[in-house]
């Protein structure tokens, strides 16, 4: 199959979240598999060139952008580290040369963002046009590309290269849906007669994501749990209808996790390797997490890590609400991430208030990342909602026992330690409450103290987990089948 995969985010490029896995790592398991597949993303002031030197693909990309022209980028070829994936950058310094992918400092997305990923979307089909590549499948991801199967079924419905394209747009998060004034209208260039309350409208806005969903061949949620929950008003964020609306059109895939990297056994992040056999190296990595972050070095206490974008998605201000009740237990919190002011304010008030206790740092370092998931013992995700979540299937890899709120991805991949059975990966609460959250803890806490082989047992368990993205790719390429099928009726796509 030819294979077009297009998101805003890629690693090891440009990174924020977990989209920025999945784009980077699935297309090199897509090509193991024998498809031609290439990956698009757009050239951002923060991809460092001289680590990742690109090349120009000659001559200049015209993209119709209606009521703002015709707007020329260049464009950057590479191949994705450790494979021979193509991946195409979109060079246009006006919309994509900035520090942040999508945010001011203060945390507003920038004014121009649906211009921005409007025309990433357009580039790429574009771009297919020019390299005279024609995908049988556009692989699409949020609501930033969610303007290509619009578009595929529209103004390029009848184009030699891309009129018989299906699409498959993945559903990362449901919460950001790229919603913008009606103008947008224009600038897609589509035709009013999209504006409708099944197409792009939403109580009067342009809504990129429910037009994705609605003209996608088909589409997907990243587990099945989250494929369910979508189709509900506490989780379908308003889109929940539409969704409904094209239920046959519903998939769910988990993510897998890239195993060479994510590896207590080769990690050049930590401090000492270790494995399910060896155990030993494990304590080291947690001694030098101790003392990098200033806690106190005490193997007896058990150090809890957190790793997040610092967004109320997280479920950030249930921990917030039992922080100080929790800094009286006997236990220490290691905590990475970024994102609304409060919620940094708050835990940098935290680590000077319980030095030795918690220490945190705000910022982004996947070094540290790496460091807080093997030296843990537990790893914190109270998420308010989870599409799917890696950190839970890193904390697995590393013998880091999840504690998790079970929603989406992750009831599918955790399960609830059962001290009758001696079976489970893990701690799972149900209601997203104080107190639910903080029994949970305390119930890992006992654990951790009166039955230390309980412990190990679910350490091992955890460790045998596998969430392979080879399983997940040959699941895409299914999905890709169909999609081709629905879209032209083939059916000798192998
Ligand atoms: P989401 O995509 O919603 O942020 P995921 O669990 O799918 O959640 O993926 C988050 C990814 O981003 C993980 O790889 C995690 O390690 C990484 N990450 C998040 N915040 C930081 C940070 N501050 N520093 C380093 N890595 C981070
Ligand atoms: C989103 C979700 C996260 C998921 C990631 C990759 O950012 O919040 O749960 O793991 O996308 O699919």
């Amino acid at each position: 199959m030819k294979i077009l995969m297009v998101a805003s985010e890629a690693v090891p490029y440009a990174k924020t979240g977990g989209l920025a896995d999945v784009a980077g790592v699935l297309p090199k398991f897509l090509k193991q598999l024998g498809h031609d597949v290439r990956v698009v993303i757009p050239l951002y002031g923060s991809i460092d060139q001289w680590k990742y030197p690109l090349e120009h693909v000659p001559g200049a990309l015209g993209v119709w952008m209606g009521a703002l022209g015709e707007l020329w980028c260049e464009v950057r070829e590479s191949r994705l580290p450790g494979s021979d994936v193509p991946i195409y950058f979109i060079e246009y310094d006006r919309f994509f040369a900035r520090k942040a992918l999508y945010n001011e400092p203060n945390g507003q997305g920038y004014m121009d963002n649906d211009n921005r990923f409007v025309f990433l979307s357009r580039a790429a089909l574009q771009l297919c046009k020019k390299l005279n590549f024609s995908p049988d499948v556009v692989h699409c991801n949020d609501w930033h590309t969610a303007a290509i199967p619009i578009f595929l079924n529209t103004v390029y419905a009848g184009d030699d290269t891309l009129g018989h394209s299906a699409s498959l747009l993945t559903i990362h998060n449901m919460e950001y849906q790229g919603r913008y004034y009606p103008g947008l209208m224009d600038v897609l260039d589509i035709g009013w007669e999209h504006f409708n309350h099944l197409e792009l409208e939403w109580q009067n806005q342009c809504n990129l994501l429910k037009g994705g969903l609605y003209h996608a061949t088909l589409f997907n949620a990243v587990s099945h749990g989250y494929a369910q929950e979508i189709q509900t008003p506490q989780f379908g964020h308003g889109l929940e209808g539409v969704v409904r609306d094209r239920i046959n059109a519903l998939r769910g895939v988990l993510n897998g996790i890239d195993y060479e990297e994510w590896n207590p056994a080769h990690d050049k992040y930590i401090t000492a390797p270790y494995d399910i056999e060896d155990m030993s190296g494990k304590a080291v990595c947690k001694h030098a997490l101790q003392e990098e972050l200033g806690l106190e070095t005490r193997q007896d206490l058990p150090l809890f890590g957190l790793v997040a974008r610092l967004v109320d998605q997280k479920g950030i201000r249930l921990l917030a609400e039992i922080f100080e009740a929790l800094m009286q237990l006997d236990l220490q919190i290691a905590l990475l991430g970024s994102g609304e002011a409060w919620a940094q304010d708050f835990f940098n008030t935290m680590a000077a208030r319980y030095p030795g206790k918690f220490g945190c740092y705000i910022g982004y370092s996947n070094p540290l990342a790496h460091r807080i998931e093997a030296g843990s013992d537990f790893f914190l995700m109270p998420s308010v909602f989870e599409p799917c979540g890696l950190n839970q299937l890193y904390s697995l890899r590393y013998g880091t026992l999840p504690i998790v709120h079970a929603v989406g991805g992750l009831n599918d991949t955790v399960y609830s330690f059962d001290e009758y059975f001696h079976s489970g990966t893990g701690f799972k609460y149900y209601d997203q409450t104080p107190d639910a959250l903080y029994n949970t803890i305390g119930w890992a806490l006992s654990t951790w103290y009166h039955k230390p082989d309980e412990i190990a047992g679910l350490r091992k368990r955890a460790m045998e987990q596998r969430f392979s993205w080879q399983g997940s790719a040959e699941q895409y390429c299914d999905i890709y089948r169909e999609a081709i099928y629905l879209k032209t009726g083939r059916t000798n796509v192998d």
